[in-house]
């Protein structure tokens, strides 16, 4: 931690009388005060904590707990000069990273607010939407002489003033905010393109709050940690804090809770009057102790046994015993290395949230093994355990676990975060997220419905989630079994991609004169039957099958009068017959945008080609679907006017897609197999 107070002092009166004055207005203008915390240090902490605040011992400072309708402050110690300059308050900026740890997934409250104000106490303040600051009889009055920006996971004191719930505020002397918006940032190079930030699941976030005190303008930049700065700010607001601010102000953070409740951290803090603040050393910061249920720690009961008479020693040991020999075999037994991997679960903990693997507990069967919903009995999370039996030892369960270990660091609004593992004999458990509205296969043929708009956006969804396991990740991540009923639609019909990395896990220690190939038949570029060796690209393919059966609504591969269809065939076929719309799904009744639709058919086809360097990368894909970039084959079309689908369809027949050629591809690989997900990897 480095924590310092810079100030300069004059100590010369033999100056002459002009350069005492030319100094005094430098040291006024640039007189700074600056502090950085990268990080919280327990032992020597000078901020001012009130309330539920403490000092985690990683170095995290946690303003709330997960209780209800608690407030927590901390505030810088030293009152801050903002009229130094004269009559208008002074620019200053100051930069943070928070992480908001809601109580159940999604259901959390109310929010933190960074907060400038004349005392670092704020009695008979209220909880919930007074954010620990105001109450109801002093919201809204100018003698509060109070500025914060607010960062808030529920709908605003006034609805209708902060629509939504996820949003970033700035609010003068009251909650009613004179300026929100919802949390996002702009992405860079891409035309206004922004990109939603979730304050309360995406893990670490970063904040600048910045006010130049001569244009009176408030910036504030919100954005994950992973990220760097975008290249404008999500709010510019002209406001002058002059009117607002006193003479000396304390700046410092504000979280409250109230009837939803999370756990608000603030992980480092740095800011400067006049000047910019030290951009945090992302680094150093410290991580948000993970929240699983309290375990009994091995240490505290050897303590305690210490401490025993030999009598009572005697009676936990046959007490022990007995709970040994009714649940036989539930304890585990752990090898070394498996004590220093963070995201590891206890098999009890696992065993309990699902009511011990009840089949009414059951939300699937994949590929893999069983899928449970459980809740953590101490969080009060909802989680979905997928139970993987093997009837052997899983072999290389060592590399297996510094890879899952790598997998539970991937974060993505997209992606199904894995939140951990857990080893059980032969068994393996993973513990995802829980989303609850089940998986796109089951919307698209099960008796669900999906609007066009709500499968564009899904298949964009599923994109950003691969762009970011191919090209934004520190590693390059292939998913190997990209397939609808991988994608899992969450609340707001967004598509979350789950099992990413798996099928990799079965490589481990296998003979390697075996073909590794796993996948789900009909997504398996033709490729990856030959060589045997997933890439970027044949996950690309597996998309662009994706992209035709969500446009069409049937399965890629369907058994329909004693033959197989093969549906990037049959999507062909109606593109050389010269009406490719037929190909699309009959229950969208032509409620759809015929561009986009262009878009996802051509798109899908060209993704699916059988020849994997004339598929796009999926930061190509990405382009197309916002519409940043044309499609190849569309570019000259359109600007004619209306785009001609025979001019597409002979474009793609050219490059090489012609239904023969794909037709026994496609044969060929489906004569390889005989079940409908195979993993010849697996022993
Ligand atoms: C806290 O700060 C003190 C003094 O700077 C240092 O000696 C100590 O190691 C720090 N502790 C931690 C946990 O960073
Ligand atoms: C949360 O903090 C409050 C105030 O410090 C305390 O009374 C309460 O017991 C804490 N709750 C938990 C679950 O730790
Ligand atoms: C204070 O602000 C006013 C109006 O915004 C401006 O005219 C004036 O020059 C400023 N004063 C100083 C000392 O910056
Ligand atoms: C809150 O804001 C609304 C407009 O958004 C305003 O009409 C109302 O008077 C404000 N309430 C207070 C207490 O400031
Ligand atoms: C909420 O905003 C509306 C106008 O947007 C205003 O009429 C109302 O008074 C506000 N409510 C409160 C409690 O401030
Ligand atoms: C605030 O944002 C605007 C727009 O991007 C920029 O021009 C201005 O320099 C920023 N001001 C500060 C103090 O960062």
């Amino acid at each position: 931690m480095k924590n310092c107070f810079h100030s300069t002092m004059i100590n010369s009166n033999t100056l002459s009388l002009s350069k005492l004055l030319l100094f005094c207005s430098l040291f006024l203008l640039s007189q700074s005060l600056e502090f950085t915390y990268n990080g919280f240090n327990n032992s020597n902490l000078d901020l001012d904590l009130a309330g539920a605040t403490i000092v985690k011992p990683s170095g995290a400072l946690r303003l709330t707990n997960k209780s209800h309708h608690v407030i927590g402050h901390a505030f810088y110690p030293d009152p801050i000069p903002m009229f130094n300059n004269g009559p208008n308050a002074s620019s200053f900026s100051t930069h943070f990273v928070f992480q908001i740890v809601p109580s159940s997934s999604n259901r959390g409250g109310y929010g933190l607010a960074f907060t400038l104000s004349p005392s670092p106490r704020f009695p008979d303040a209220e909880d919930g939407h007074y954010l620990g600051v105001f109450n109801p009889s002093n919201h809204g009055s100018s003698s509060n002489h109070i500025f914060m920006v607010e960062f808030d996971t529920v709908n605003g004191y006034n609805e209708t003033s902060d629509k939504d719930g996820n949003h970033v505020g700035i609010n003068i002397n009251g909650v009613n905010s004179s300026a929100s918006k919802p949390a996002s940032y702009y992405v860079e190079g891409t035309r206004a393109k922004e990109e939603e930030v979730n304050l309360e699941g995406e893990g670490p976030i970063q904040a600048w709050i910045e006010y130049d005190g001569l244009n009176k303008v408030i910036n504030v930049t919100v954005f994950p940690l992973r990220v760097s700065k975008p290249p404008r700010p999500l709010m510019s607001e002209s406001i002058d804090l002059s009117h607002v601010l006193v003479k000396n102000v304390y700046a410092g953070f504000s979280a409250a809770t109230g009837h939803d409740s999370s756990s608000h951290y603030i992980l480092g803090w740095s800011f400067r009057l006049n000047g910019n603040a030290d951009p945090l050393d992302s680094s150093r910061l410290p991580v948000v102790p993970v929240e699983k249920p309290s375990s009994s720690n091995v240490k505290v009961k050897r303590a305690l046994l210490a401490t025993f008479s030999v009598g009572l020693f005697i009676l936990l040991v046959a007490l022990v015993g007995i709970l040994f020999y009714r649940r036989v075999m539930r304890f585990e037994v752990l090898e070394d290395w498996e004590l220093d991997c963070p995201h590891r679960f206890k098999y009890k903990d696992l065993y309990k949230a699902t009511k011990g693997f009840k089949e009414s507990e059951k939300i699937g069967v994949g590929g893999f093994g069983a899928v449970y919903r459980g809740v953590l009995p101490a969080i009060g999370a909802e989680v979905a355990v997928k139970k993987i039996i093997s009837n052997n030892p899983l072999q290389g369960m060592r590399e297996f676990a510094a890879e899952i270990e790598s997998l539970g660091r991937l974060r993505h609004k997209n992606l199904v975060n894995l939140q951990g593992w857990c080893k059980n004999k032969n068994d393996l458990l993973l513990v995802y997220d829980y989303v609850p509205n089940g998986s796109l296969d089951s919307l698209l043929y099960k008796g669900g419905f999906l609007t066009w708009e709500q499968r564009f956006n899904i298949l964009k969804g599923v994109a950003s989630g691969l762009l970011y396991l191919h090209e934004e990740w520190d590693q390059v991540v292939i998913h190997r079994d990209v397939k609808s009923s991988n994608v899992l639609i969450d609340r707001d019909m967004k598509a979350k991609l789950g099992d990413f990395g798996l099928a990799r896990l079965y490589d481990h220690g296998k003979n390697s004169h075996t073909t590794n190939v796993v996948g789900t038949i009909g997504y398996i570029a033709p490729e990856l039957t030959r060589i045997g060796k997933a890439s970027k690209m044949t996950d690309v393919f597996a998309y662009g099958i994706l992209l035709l059966e969500v446009a069409c609504g049937r399965a890629p591969v369907v058994h329909e009068m004693d033959q197989n269809v093969i549906l990037v065939d049959w999507v062909v076929e109606c593109m050389q017959k010269g009406n490719i719309f037929d190909a699309v799904d009959e229950k969208l009744d032509s409620m759809y945008v015929a561009e986009e639709m262009e878009l996802v058919l051509g798109l899908g086809l060209l993704c699916s080609h059988p020849k994997p360097e004339v598929r796009p990368s999926m930061r190509q894909v990405l382009k197309y679907l916002n519409g940043d970039e044309l499609l190849p084959l569309f570019d000259r079309l359109s600007s004619a006017g209306s785009r001609r689908l025979d001019e597409i369809s002979s474009r793609l027949l050219a490059l090489g897609l012609s239904g023969s050629i794909s037709t026994t591809t496609w044969h060929q690989s489906v004569g390889t197999m005989s079940s409908s997900s195979f993993d010849s990897g697996r022993s």
